[in-house]
């Protein structure tokens, strides 16, 4: 196995590997690099959605799919999103994640690292784009590191929804399994111990400020992370294993031509910490 830088200051390619067969000391490493540097980039993998389920399971507890409606019909626990449409049934949610955001941030006990696994590509567009709001906290003078870490933000699984086009509206069963959280704007690495920011577009307010306040504060962070830090791009091939750390990374998706392409992609997500 070699890892490699991707960026200087965050990810890291992974050659030489195959995931099906993962030795204990290699998913160390692996783990270690993923803790410090954000993101794993893995070419070449060959793996059915249990396979992948498998993967995800060796780095910590699987989480169930929040959409029932997009889980895999033979593996439940793993999330597909796609534009293909069977029988008059789409495969999996096809349009998500075009706002950056952080995995799940909506739950007390957020994703920790998630494993997108490609099947079929668009030969354009349908990238996966990725940002650290750790280098973006490293950049921040002291005086706001310190303001900062004591803001709380609540995270909105409702205000997230609101965002979707032509989606129904939340059922009252949906709304009390998804209720609104509060996290700290600086969150601390558990196995690092270095500070990130925590933030999603759409998804989160910071607790106690003037609502449209808190929005401009939140663009503001964003912006100063994924408009003046580094932003990793990531095209597609069938085969790529993308993995990431929610709690030091934003990512997001970009659009495609959803009627000249197929698009067809397997998620694990696995449970973390309670931020603090
Ligand atoms: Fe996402």
């Amino acid at each position: 196995m070699n890892i490699r830088d991707l960026l200087p200051s965050f990810g890291s390619t992974v050659d030489n590997i195959d995931m099906r067969t993962l030795s204990v000391s290699e998913r160390a490493e692996l783990k270690k690099a993923l803790n410090e540097r954000g993101v794993l980039v893995i070419r070449e993998q060959s793996l059915s959605a249990a396979e992948l389920l498998e993967v995800g399971r060796k780095f910590g507890l699987v989480e169930y799919t929040v959409r029932g409606d997009f889980q895999h019909p033979d593996v439940p626990d793993v999330y597909v999103i796609s534009n293909i449409v069977e029988d008059g049934k789409p495969l999996g949610n096809p349009n998500d994640g075009f706002a950056w955001h952080t995995d799940l941030s909506f739950l007390e006990n957020p994703t920790a690292f998630t494993f997108l696994y490609a099947i079929e590509t668009p030969p354009v567009g349908a990238n996966t784009e990725f940002a650290s709001t750790q280098v973006a906290y490293d950049r921040l003078p002291p005086a706001q590191q310190d303001e900062f870490d004591h803001i709380r933000v609540r995270h909105s699984y409702e205000m997230l929804h609101a965002t979707r086009r032509n989606a129904a509206p939340l059922s009252a069963e949906e709304l009390q399994r998804m209720p609104d959280v509060i996290h700290p704007l600086v969150r601390t690495h558990p196995d690092t111990a270095r500070k990130a920011l925590y933030l999603g577009l759409n998804t989160s307010l910071p607790v106690g400020m003037d609502p449209e306040e808190g929005q401009k504060l939140i663009e503001d962070l964003m912006a100063r992370t994924t408009i003046n830090g580094p932003v990793y791009s990531h095209e597609w091939q069938p085969g790529d294993l993308v993995i990431w750390d929610n709690r030091l990374m934003l990512h997001r998706a970009t659009d495609y031509d959803k009627k000249a392409y197929r698009r067809l992609m397997y998620r694990v997500t696995v449970k973390g910490e309670r931020p603090f």
